[in-house]
């Protein structure tokens, strides 16, 4: 096919990008790259660059690139089925087999899975489900939801709310009300650095308790957190948090949503955060790890506790007046099913276990010693590497500074390697495909490492 020179131009003319700094977009000052093919963890430009990349996307395609089967179940679904929908009862054979395929793989107490398109509409259609939730039950009063600083949860009007980051607040008048957060499992950053983990876990649990306290527990619906911090700066929890804030909700009836977007189906390198982390969710937001991104879905996994309120609710009520007219969408099953089969038949929830210790443990030897690297940290297929102006004292850059930007930068430029400036506080973000191999992880860490070094000395 020959090549369209315009296609910058018309990139910088109509293309409305999201999370872009878009006036420096439009004016042409800022990178663009338009990406054209993939295969492995690979992704090529269409001016012939090859990168490794070490986010998988936006951590989702957790099979890799260029996966044929699920290519051809969603050309197959495509042509025998592209569309129906699955209000009042109807369904397709691949949504009704992802469903069944979910719940095998799920958390013993979870009942039925709702679909959506992705995890912030997967969020909000959690929020509404417990507020209905709690009005069955006859509670009207408990709805307020608590989530942590630096949770993410999406950037939808509630979802946006939830999440903890600043940015996602600042000029669009979030968070709404009834949204309250708490103190981020962040044991790196703790404000009194005398602190034991086990200290900081009881200073957790004792600030959830007095938020609790001060706002009424008859108020409070539920607390939303991802299993490990994701966005917020990939930050697996402290020993022992789980368990310590699932007490706490259970003595308060307090739903619990695991957002389980980024660690559902094996990114820890086990199947699911909730069983990894010892802890038991009401509902659980399932997204990216779905389908690996090869087609938008969702889902909110309900437990049995929820699920039979729900049921008495339609029963006095009538049907359930929620759903998306994607919902379930037969393209969107269809590259779930073909993924999940795949990721089991290749058997890579155990190669991310595998692959992701050894990228975390040669990421350590490498940076470790670097005066400016502060933390380094992760889990499964995950690895975050924090800088710090000065170890000792651990004072952070400034961030007008933006050394996680121009670390990720010189990594692409030198070595053509993608990992993630982490949007608050400097932090290089991590997360291949699960088929990441050693060789792979050799790669992306020694470029890490001349990457630190150029721009930190
Ligand atoms: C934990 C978590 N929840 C929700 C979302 C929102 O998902 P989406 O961008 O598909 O709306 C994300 C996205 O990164 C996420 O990481």
């Amino acid at each position: 096919m020959l090549k369209n020179d315009q296609l910058d131009s018309w990139d910088r003319d109509n293309f409305f990008h999201p999370s872009t700094h878009l006036a420096q977009h439009a004016r042409g000052e800022s990178p663009s790259r338009i990406i054209k093919t993939a295969s492995g963890v690979h992704i090529e430009d269409r001016d012939g660059n090859k990168l490794l990349d070490a986010f998988a996307g936006l951590y989702c395609v957790n099979a890799g690139y260029g996966r044929q089967e699920i290519a051809d179940a969603i050309a197959a679904q495509a042509k025998e089925l592209a569309y129906y929908h699955s209000y009042v009862g109807h369904g397709t054979e691949a949504s009704i087999t992802l469903s069944k395929m979910i719940l095998d793989r799920a958390p013993a107490n979870m009942s039925k899975v709702y679909f959506g398109l992705g995890g912030s509409d997967a969020n909000e259609t959690n929020i509404k489900l417990i507020w209905y939730y709690n009005n069955i039950l006859g509670r009207p009063e408990k709805k307020k939801i608590i989530s942590r600083w630096r949770g993410y949860h999406g950037s939808g009007l509630m979802t946006g709310s939830l999440t903890g980051l600043e940015l996602f607040h600042k000029k669009f008048d979030l968070p709404l009300a009834g949204v309250l957060h708490t103190e981020a499992p962040y044991y790196y950053r703790r404000k009194n650095l005398e602190q034991s983990e086990a200290q900081f876990v009881a200073h957790c649990v004792s600030d959830l308790e007095a938020q609790i306290a001060h706002e009424g527990a008859d108020t409070i619906a539920a607390f939303i957190g991802e299993p490990l911090l994701g966005t917020g700066g990939i930050v697996p929890p402290p020993a022992g948090y789980w368990p310590a804030i699932q007490a706490v909700l259970n003595r308060h009836d307090i739903l619990l949503i695991a957002d389980e977007v980024v660690t559902g189906f094996g990114r820890l390198g086990s199947m699911f955060g909730a069983d990894h982390y010892g802890f038991e969710a009401d509902i659980i937001t399932i997204a990216k790890g779905l389908t690996s991104a090869y087609a938008p879905l969702s889902g909110s996994i309900i437990s049995d506790k929820v699920w039979k309120v729900l049921e008495q609710g339609t029963d006095e009520n009538g049907p359930i007046g929620h759903g998306w007219t994607y919902s379930a969408h037969p393209i969107g099953a269809a590259a779930g099913v073909a993924n999940l089969k795949l990721i089991e038949d290749l058997n890579l929830v155990e190669n991310a276990g595998n692959v992701g210790a050894y990228l975390n443990k040669t990421m350590a030897e490498a940076l470790t010693d670097h005066p400016h690297v502060g933390d380094i940290r992760g889990e499964g297929m995950l690895c975050a590497v924090e800088f710090v102006q000065d170890k000792d004292n651990r004072t952070f850059f400034d961030a007008a500074d933006k050394i996680g930007p121009q670390v990720s930068a010189k990594l692409l430029e030198q070595d053509s390697v993608i990992a993630r400036a982490m949007p608050q506080g400097d932090i290089l973000g991590f997360a291949p495909p699960f088929c990441l191999s050693k060789d792979e992880a050799d790669t992306v860490v020694a470029a890490t490492l001349r990457a630190v070094n150029s721009v930190l000395g």
